[in-house]
């Protein structure tokens, strides 16, 4: 497995273009599902869940190329293909989301259901109601959701569970209703760019929806669908974590396709810290892109951040502040909202001298002078981030293990922060193992594990 090796303390500067959604990219993919004609999606990160969505697809009988870089064609070949198994789905909880298209065109999808993630328990009853409430027939064999309708027909559906809104869970409704008989209410739609791409796409291949990005959706079922060609916006959460990142270098980093309108919580947050976002595009105010100059002089002063649905502050960026917070002159609050137990990355960066307090949701962090740099263990995709930008402020060496969490979000992340100055290089940890004795137990606790490949050991949170 990869590890990241970072050497503390040096001032990112430069220039990203921040790459298209991985959140946006993975329900737009499953859309593909729902016409047969050419289906084409741009600005497609290379990620290792968007392999894995594209394998889930090819056996469910999707065609796929890749005409240049960053693009992907899709084309229905197999309708018969019914089944998104165990093996598939609990390498990427994002599966789901085949699970609407599927029961709309082909009458019948057989999909396992997702397990509980690093940051606990993840039920998917509001995706499997809202179905019922289109009238599928859902049961559950062998550990499989089996969802069944000759037609679904549009219903009042309400998407509200106990932590808001579930984003899937309208990616899943949306895409299903599209093609149901009649009209479709969906109350309590989740509000989040993601699915407002989404819905964008679907209009462009012919569905009628009104209200996306509102809590109220409202769907006309067609009979049909036809092809797409499609942009998929960038990812906010890729877009804040650079931010951050700069944020907690001293940096001074200008970042192109910034989705300004998408983060307007996390600009806010931001400028009470004392992090410097400006314009450089000169476009609207509500831009849905822009290029963003981030510098600070990391003078910061604590904040007290919230998590919640969108235009909340988004939980995906709660543990890279909480990096960034742990810098800050003062005592700053995190209260966890969306995933009260996602706090995995706290007792990491209490490794590298962080002060916190936990009491349930809440997290109190007590700024400190500096962090120090040590070997960390990354436990989901979004507290390795956080780790990465604490090991890049930090003195000294830090070692984040595990890294294919985070190839599972950013494109070639060392890449990225190399170019803007980042001392951060890969290592397999085996190959450094079999030259390093030093390194000794790590070669005892690899030799008593099956000799299973990577991939099959890595476990989606998405
Ligand atoms: N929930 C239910 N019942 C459901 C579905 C969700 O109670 O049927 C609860 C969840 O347990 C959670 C809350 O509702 O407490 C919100 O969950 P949601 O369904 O919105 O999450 P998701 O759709 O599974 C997406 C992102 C996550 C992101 C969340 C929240 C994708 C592929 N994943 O997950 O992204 O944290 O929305 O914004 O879009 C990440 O990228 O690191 C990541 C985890």
């Amino acid at each position: 497995m990869d590890r990241f090796v970072i050497e503390g303390g040096a001032r990112l500067s430069g220039t990203l273009k921040v790459d298209g959604s991985k959140n946006a990219a993975l329900p737009l993919m499953a859309a593909s599902l729902l016409a047969d004609e050419d289906f084409i999606l741009r600005n497609v990160p290379d990620l290792s869940d968007i392999r894995s969505m594209k394998r889930l697809l090819a056996a469910l009988g999707i065609e796929q190329s890749e005409p240049s870089e960053d693009c992907w064609k899709a084309r229905v070949t197999d309708t018969d293909k019914r089944h998104a198994p165990y093996d598939m789905v609990s390498t990427m909880r994002a599966s789901i989301c085949v699970l609407g298209p599927m029961v709309a065109r082909r009458q019948r999808a057989r999909v396992s259901m997702p397990g509980g993630c690093a940051f606990g328990h993840r039920p998917v009853d509001l995706h499997l109601r809202g179905l019922e409430a289109l009238g599928a027939r859902i049961r559950l064999e062998n550990g499989d959701i089996i969802a069944e309708a000759d037609r679904l027909k549009g219903a009042t559906v309400f998407l509200g569970g106990p932590f808001g809104s579930t984003v899937t869970g309208t990616a899943n409704i949306m895409s299903a209703a599209v093609l149901a008989k009649g009209t479709t209410v969906i109350e309590s739609a989740a509000c989040e760019p993601e699915i407002v791409d989404l819905a964008d796409l679907l209009i462009s291949m012919g569905a009628r929806i009104e209200g996306a990005g509102s809590p109220r959706l409202v769907i006309d079922g067609v009979e049909e669908l036809g092809g797409a060609d499609h942009s998929v916006m960038p990812d906010r959460i890729v877009a804040g974590t650079w931010a951050a990142a700069a944020a907690a270098t001293n940096g001074d980093v200008i970042l192109e396709r910034f989705p300004w309108d998408s983060l307007l919580a996390f600009l806010d947050v931001m400028k009470q810290v004392g992090v410097r976002i400006e314009r450089l595009d000169g476009g609207e105010p509500c831009a849905r892109e822009a290029t963003v100059r981030v510098t600070s002089e990391r003078h910061l002063r604590p904040a007290v951040i919230t998590t919640q649905p969108h235009p909340g502050f988004p939980t995906d960026l709660q543990a890279q502040l909480m990096a960034l917070l742990c810098l800050a002159q003062g005592n700053s609050v995190i209260t966890e909202k969306i995933y009260p137990e996602r706090f995995m990355h706290v007792a990491e960066l209490a490794r590298m001298g962080g002060l916190f307090t936990r009491q349930g949701p809440t997290v109190v962090v007590q700024g400190v002078k500096n962090l120090v740099g040590a070997p960390v263990m990354a436990s989901d995709l979004r507290a390795s981030a956080c780790l990465v930008i604490a090991g890049l402020a930090a003195r000294g060496t830090t070692t984040v293990n595990r890294v294919y969490h985070l190839d599972r979000g950013y494109v070639r992340m060392e890449d990225r922060l190399t170019e803007l100055g980042a001392n951060i290089r890969r290592e397999d940890d085996r190959e450094k193992s079999k030259v390093d004795p030093s390194n000794q137990p790590a070669i005892e606790i690899l030799a008593s594990s099956p000799p299973t490949p990577s991939a099959k050991l890595v476990k989606s949170d998405g």
